[in-house]
Formats: C-alpha cells, sequence, structure tokens
C-alpha cells in the first residue's frame, strides 16, 4: 500500500498546504514559461499539463514519489512477463500484443509471440477474406454485416475503436456490438440483419458470462430458425469466438478452426489489442489494425525507455495522484471533443475503475488513501449545454482531460474552427475563471444599470482554478489513437503501482454475479424468496406481479 507516511508523501502533503490556494491565473501570470515547461510532443501528439495545478516543486516532489515507490522496478517486472497478478497468479502482457517487432516478448523461455504472431496471422486470413467477399454464408452471400457479442473488455475496446476510427472504414461492411442481456438490444438489431449476411463475433476470455452467453445463443437459434436443416452447417459459417477457452467455444459449436486464442496474461480491459480486436480488423483491416499496435509499440517504448521527468504515462498519472490525493479530487472527467470519441469514456471507465477502484493493496492491508477517483466524461461539446455549468460554478474539483485531433476525420466547410475554438475556450474559462473586476467591467460596458450589476455580479463570477489536461492529435488516425489508449493504460499502472494495488484483478465484480446467480431462480419462481433481504424479497414479487419471466 502506499507509504502516506514517507518522506515522500509527507513532502507532498506539505508543499500543498504551501500551494492549495494558489490560483491558475497567478502561476501563469508569474511563469511565462509555463506552458513550456509543463507541455510535451511525441509524435505529433501534444500534451498540455500547465492547466494543471502544480508547479516545478510540486513536479519534482511527485517524481520523488515514483522513485520511491520503485516505479522503474515495476515496470520492468510487468514488461519481464513477471506474474504481477498475483492474485491471479497472471502475467500482465498486453503490451506484448503489440509488440510488431521481429525477436522474442518477453525474453527468454516465457517468450508469447510465437502465439501472438499465430493468432495475428490468422486474424488477417480471416479479415482479409471477409473483407474480401470470400467468406461466404450458408447461402453463398458475402458478409455484409458482423455483429460481436460480448461485454466489458469484450465488448468496450473494441467498440470504441471500431466507432473512433469509422473514418477509415470500407463501405458496405457494417459492425455491430451487442453487449447487453436486455433482449432490445439484440432484437432490435435483429429487425435489421439479414442472417444469410451476418457474421457473430462472440468474443469471451472466459466464454462463460451470462450476458455475452445468453446473446449468443439466442443469435445462434436465430440463425438456425433461418438455415433450418442446415443449422449445423451454417453455424461455422456464420459464428466464430475469440475466447481462452477451446473447450466451451467447442460445446457451443464452433471447431478450432473458427477460435482466435487469448491467454490468460491479457486482461480483459487491455484485450483490444488481442483477437478481441477482431471486429476492428474486420472494419479497417488487418494493416489498419496494425497501425494501432504500431502506435501502442511507441507508446510502450516511450514509457520503458524516457526519464521520468519527460515520461507522459508517468506524468499524467503523478498529476491524477496530486488531484486525487493532495487536492482531494472525487472524480476526474473525459472531454473528447470528438464525434468519433464519443465511446472513449466508457472505455477509460472500466480501465481505471476496474483496473485501480480498490481499497485493499497488494498486501492485503486496507489503502491509507483514497485510490482511484470516479471518471465520467462525454463529447466536450454536448457537455457544454448540459453539466459544464456545475464545472465552472459549482463548487466541486473536477480535473478534466480535453481531447481533440486537429484535423476532423470527416470534414465539412466551417466545422473544425469552431469546435476547436469551443475546446480552447472551455478549459481557458475552467483555468482562469472570470473575477468580480472583470465581470463588474463587463456588465457596465453593456450598459446594465447599476442597482442590476449589484445583483447579478455573484452570477456573473467564475471562480476558476479549475485543473485540465489538455491532448491534441494530429489527426484521429489508427496509430495515434493507439497512442493515445496505450498512455492511458500505463497511466493506470504507474497509479496502481503508487496506490500498492494489483491492478490486474477484479473481485469487486463477484458478489453481484454471484448474487444474480441466486436471485434468477427464485424471479422465476423456481425457488422461494427465503433468506433473502426483504427489500430484494418484496422487489421480487413487485416484479413476479408485473413481469413476464
Ligand atoms: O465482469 C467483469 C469482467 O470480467 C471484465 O473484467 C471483462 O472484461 C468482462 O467481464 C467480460 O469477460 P469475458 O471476456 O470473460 O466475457
Amino acid at each position: 500500500m502506499p507509504n502516506t507516511h514517507s518522506p515522500a508523501w509527507q513532502a507532498l502533503a506539505e508543499h500543498c498546504e504551501v500551494v492549495r490556494h494558489y490560483h491558475l491565473r497567478d502561476w501563469f501570470a508569474r511563469d511565462s514559461q509555463r506552458f513550456s515547461g509543463l507541455s510535451f510532443e511525441l509524435e505529433g501528439v501534444l500534451v498540455d499539463f500547465s492547466k494543471q495545478r502544480i508547479d516545478r516543486r510540486g513536479l519534482a516532489l511527485l517524481l520523488d514519489l515514483a522513485k520511491s515507490a520503485d516505479l522503474a522496478g515495476w515496470r520492468e517486472r510487468m514488461f519481464a512477463g513477471e506474474r504481477i497478478n498475483f492474485s491471479e497468479n497472471r502475467a500482465v502482457l498486453h503490451s506484448a500484443l503489440r509488440f510488431l517487432k521481429t525477436g522474442s516478448f518477453p525474453s527468454g523461455e516465457t517468450d508469447v509471440m510465437p502465439d501472438v504472431r499465430q493468432v495475428r496471422a490468422k486474424m488477417r486470413l480471416f479479415s482479409d477474406q471477409v473483407r474480401a467477399g470470400l467468406w461466404r454464408g450458408f447461402s453463398g452471400e458475402a458478409i455484409r454485416d458482423v455483429v460481436n457479442i460480448g461485454i466489458g473488455g469484450s465488448d468496450l475496446g473494441p467498440k470504441m475503436v471500431v466507432r473512433s476510427l469509422s473514418a477509415y472504414q470500407r463501405a458496405g461492411m457494417r459492425v455491430h456490438f451487442v453487449s447487453n442481456v436486455d433482449s432490445a438490444h439484440m432484437a432490435k438489431l435483429f429487425e435489421m440483419l439479414d442472417p444469410r449476411t451476418t457474421l457473430f463475433v462472440v468474443a469471451s476470455k472466459t466464454f462463460s458470462t451470462q450476458e455475452t452467453m445468453l446473446n449468443a445463443h439466442t443469435a445462434r437459434k436465430w440463425l438456425c430458425a433461418a438455415a433450418g436443416e442446415d443449422c449445423a452447417r451454417a453455424l461455422p459459417l456464420h459464428f466464430v469466438a475469440v475466447t481462452s477457452d477451446l473447450a466451451r467455444a467447442a460445446a457451443f459449436g464452433l471447431p478450432e478452426a473458427n477460435v482466435f486464442d487469448i491467454w490468460d496474461w491479457v486482461g480483459g480491459r487491455y484485450s483490444l489489442w488481442s483477437a478481441v480486436g477482431l471486429p476492428i480488423a474486420l472494419a479497417i483491416g488487418m494493416n489498419g489494425f496494425e497501425r494501432l499496435l504500431a502506435g501502442a509499440q511507441a507508446m510502450d517504448t516511450h514509457f520503458r525507455e524516457v526519464p521520468f521527468e519527460k515520461n507522459l504515462p508517468v506524468l499524467m498519472a503523478l498529476i491524477g495522484i496530486w488531484n486525487t490525493n493532495f487536492l482531494g479530487a472525487a472524480t476526474s472527467a473525459v472531454l473528447p471533443y470528438h464525434e468519433s470519441l464519443r465511446f472513449l469514456p466508457s472505455f477509460l471507465q472500466q480501465l481505471e475503475m476496474e483496473s485501480n477502484g480498490k481499497t485493499v493493496g497488494r498486501d492485503g492491508q486496507a489503502l491509507s488513501c483514497q485510490a482511484n477517483p470516479i471518471v465520467w466524461g462525454e463529447i466536450g461539446s454536448n457537455g457544454q449545454h448540459a453539466f459544464f455549468q456545475l464545472l465552472h460554478q459549482g463548487g466541486w474539483l473536477v480535473p478534466s482531460d480535453f481531447i481533440a485531433s486537429a484535423q476532423s476525420d470527416f470534414p465539412l466547410p466551417g466545422h473544425q474552427a469552431p469546435l476547436m475554438a469551443n475546446f480552447l475556450a472551455q478549459s481557458a474559462a475552467l483555468a482562469f475563471g472570470k473575477t468580480e473586476q472583470e465581470a463588474r467591467a463587463e456588465l457596465e460596458a453593456a450598459k446594465v444599470p447599476p442597482e442590476q450589476i449589484d445583483s447579478l455580479l455573484p452570477h456573473k463570477v467564475f471562480a476558476g482554478n479549475q485543473p485540465s489536461t489538455t491532448i491534441i492529435l494530429p489527426r484521429l488516425d489508427p496509430y495515434h489513437l493507439g497512442m493515445l489508449l496505450a498512455l492511458y493504460e500505463h497511466k493506470v499502472f504507474v497509479q496502481g503501482v503508487i496506490w500498492g494495488i494489483n491492478s490486474f484483478d477484479q473481485w469487486g465484480v463477484e458478489l453481484g454475479k454471484q448474487l444474480a446467480g441466486r436471485l434468477l431462480p427464485a424471479l422465476k419462481g423456481e425457488t422461494d424468496t427465503e433468506g433473502l433481504d426483504q427489500s430484494t424479497k418484496a422487489l421480487i414479487d413487485w416484479c413476479r406481479e408485473y413481469g413476464d419471466f
């Protein structure tokens, strides 16, 4: 667990007492080099930390904290394939999935690259065939719709990437994502699909997740209803699986040829780089998918090799820790000013909160500080006209990440400049606010009568000092998206190391699953509700009276 009594932590706490009430206005006024000192560029990606409430001394102390947590050692342990996910006895090797060089990764006997390369080759063959119209369904027609059935990491990553890169998608091939066990998700899709030209990708590392398996069985019935006597022949033409459980896929009716392997050293929320990314390859082609991998690999190399002082994931993580543990921010917002990035906030919610949403350290002891903040977010343009009021005047400290690309992926004349003007205006307004003096001057200039000025004035003041990081990609292409996502992954890793957390297990999702298993037969009336708490019991009775199970 983090040693909050360590000299490094204590020095930060003391420094925070000194600077906590400083305003970003003053920091910028005092330091004409603030932007150049606190912004970094990597392969065209600009990351500006200057609107964070941190100064150079604070940053130096944070870097001491990273060193005292043996960040360099943990980083090497991860890249060396040590079983740092100790509670599941697993290595953490998602970086191997984007290792495009020759040679082994990690070195020695634990080299996973032969398996990784074999699956990549299988993905290429399959996605090329489907995209070229050579993979035929039971009626001999080419595939026009791909439906990914998965949930959590087997849905959020590939969905976010496919939607982010829709500008790179070939016309004529639609890719859909079904995750919800609510039949409204699948049923509405069936209305627009033709079973003869639909391919299902069942993505589940365990091949046992309730939502995914129920949806997969429903899809199989739908296919078989159309294929009739041809059902057995149709199944392998319309279904493939991405899983580490070959036996379960076989029990579902899929031969090994239809199964794309993943391994226990790939966590679900880190799996989009594996065969879980098959829908990405189907959407943009395997070359595009490998550009995504290449961007992530560039960030891996940066994270591994660049000194902490200039290391983007390290700096991003440390500033997050400053905001959470020293300034006391309970949440953090992700605000993409990019329509294609609309699923990025939900992807990052899983990445961050499933990894570090914990109160127990690696040593089994309760953490002595709060770990991951609540992550939330929305397309920035839409948020401006909804919840930004609270960010500006609600009195909560909400650090945010503003993300945009300099170029539009679907350019229409006259749109990109207003988009970027708003993007830049909001982080500036949040940082610098508007003083009473400035507000008064504006009201006077607008010739508002003096008696009204006094009553309006409190409403027109913006406290500012709301911290943010600005990230600008040159364009939202596979390579730079890969860089962006790996940046966040490594940020999460660094924070986990400093908080002393195992970021790669997720025991907290189990209790609800267990309970749902117990409640299902009660809801269906197969068992009674004895032993349940009175609220759940009464709610089951209510559902049974009004529902149809
Ligand atoms: O329940 C949480 C979880 O295990 C996630 O960690 C994972 O991404 C998701 O469920 C899906 O798991 P699977 O790929 O095994 O279906």
